[in-house]
Order: C-alpha cells, then sequence, then structure tokens
C-alpha cells in the first residue's frame, strides 16, 4: 500500500516559540517506524518556516509552506516567491486553499498560475479543491470541483502529477467540526481520482488525495480506513500536540 501523506495546516496561528515547541515535541514523539508508512508534511506560518525547518532537518519529516506567488521576484508587495521558499528548506506549498479563495479572493486562474510556476521552480503542490455549502446543496459538488481542478491544471504536463497532492476540503466541513460521512468522501475522493485519470491521460493509482476539513484524533480511522483517502489535511486538531501525534499514529497501518 501506498504511503498515507499528513499534512499540518498551522494556518495563522503559533509565535515563534510556539511552533518550535509543538515542532520539537512532533519530532520527539514520532517513531522512525511510524514514518516508514506515514510522510509527515508540517505548514507553519512564512515567519516560523526557517525554525520549524531547523528542528525537523534529518527527521524525514517535510516542510510546506501555505501560500507563493506566480512571479520569478519583482514588486510585489507582500508576496513571496518559490525561490524564497526553497531556500527556506520548502519542498511543499499549499494552493487553492478555500480560505484564500473565499476569503482573499483567489480565483481559479490565479492558483493555475500559481500551480504551474511552482511546478517550474520545483516545489511540490498541494492542491486544494472543494465545494461551499451551498454547491453541495445544489447537488453540484462534482461540477465545481472538476472546474477547480480542470482550470488549475491547465498547461500542466501529467508527468508531474507525481509532485501534486489533491486535497478535498469541503467548505462546510473546514474548522466547523462537522465532517463528511467517511464513505460520502471516499466516493468524491473516487471521482475525482477518475475525472483526473481521463481528463489528464494519467493512471488513477497515481492520483493521491487527501481529504480536509474537521479532521481529528475521534474521526481519523473512520477517514483513513477508507479506501480512496489517501492522507489528511489537518487544520485545528495539528496545533494540538496529543491530537496530531494520534493522528499520526491512527494512519500509520
Ligand atoms: P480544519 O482545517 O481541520 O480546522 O477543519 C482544515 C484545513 O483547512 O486545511
Amino acid at each position: 500500500m501506498a504511503k498515507r501523506i499528513i499534512i499540518a495546516n498551522w494556518k495563522m496561528n503559533l509565535l515563534r516559540d510556539e511552533a518550535k515547541e509543538l515542532t520539537n515535541h512532533i519530532v520527539n514523539n514520532i517513531a522512525v517506524s511510524d514514518l516508514k508508512s506515514v510522510d509527515v508534511i508540517l505548514a507553519p506560518t512564512f515567519i516560523c518556516l526557517e525554525p520549524v525547518g531547523e528542528i525537523i532537518e534529518n527527521s524525514g519529516i517535510e516542510l510546506c509552506a501555505q501560500n507563493v506567488f506566480w512571479e520569478e521576484s519583482g514588486a510585489y508587495t507582500g508576496e513571496i516567491s518559490a525561490d524564497m521558499l526553497l531556500d527556506l528548506g520548502c519542498s511543499w506549498v499549499i494552493i487553492g486553499h478555500s480560505e484564500r479563495r473565499y476569503a482573499l479572493g483567489e480565483t481559479n486562474s490565479m492558483i493555475n498560475d500559481k500551480i504551474v510556476f511552482s511546478l517550474k521552480k520545483g516545489l511540490k503542490v498541494v492542491f486544494c479543491i472543494g465545494e461551499r455549502i451551498e454547491e453541495k446543496n445544489q447537488g453540484k459538488t462534482l461540477n465545481v470541483i472538476k472546474k477547480q481542478v480542470e482550470i488549475g491544471l491547465n498547461g500542466v504536463n501529467n508527468k508531474l502529477f507525481d509532485n501534486i497532492i489533491f486535497a478535498y476540503e469541503p467548505v462546510w466541513a473546514i474548522g466547523t467540526g462537522i465532517t463528511a460521512e467517511p464513505e460520502q468522501a471516499s466516493s468524491v475522493h473516487g471521482s475525482i481520482k477518475k475525472f483526473i485519470s481521463e481528463r489528464f491521460n494519467c493512471h488513477i493509482s497515481k492520483i493521491r488525495v487527501l481529504y480536509g476539513g474537521s479532521v481529528n484524533s475521534d474521526n481519523i480511522d473512520s477517514l483513513i480506513s477508507q479506501s480512496n483517502i489517501d492522507g489528511v489535511l489537518v487544520g485545528g486538531a495539528s496545533l494540538d500536540k496529543k491530537s496530531f501525534l494520534e493522528i499520526i499514529k491512527s494512519s500509520g497501518v
């Protein structure tokens, strides 16, 4: 079985000392054997990338940024470049998170620019997709996701799909305590994999889809046991030492 992938998305939380403490705790409590069946990736804020990166060096845990800009460098106040993230030791970047789409106005086309540029630079991409509650209620889940994927991956060579992980995060499940039913999530994951493999002509086994949205130590077992769920993207529960370690341990079967 392929390795499960567990990503901690710390969002806009933790000062440097807090991030260091949490990272030290994670590194000191993950057994080498856990990392044989699970890939663990941490996504702190920009200011914490360097200190967290120093702690996880040689631990097998990887570093991920929460955002990137699509230009090489220049007059883009407040933005961060792919080279800057690589310089800080990031191997991954989260792109298309719903909090950026809906609170900050990121469009599918901007997301596409970010994905294309990041892959070109050698960053691996966690590509977030998912529907809002009104779209779900109107039965539009798959249409919304197909559009996000279709535009988001425009111009991406399918040879680069090894460097992309998809994260299905129903917007109504993020930070709400409401999780999608595991079977329902797995079925959406199956449809996402089928659509991408057919549309972009790549083998379905290459497409990895994580679930995100109120994942915690109580619901991880039922989610991770689903065949189409290749791992999880964890927000709130990744800020809690005990919960996050339990999520990792439950995922390492
Ligand atoms: P949550 O966030 O686990 O707090 O719902 C997940 C995410 O937004 O990536």
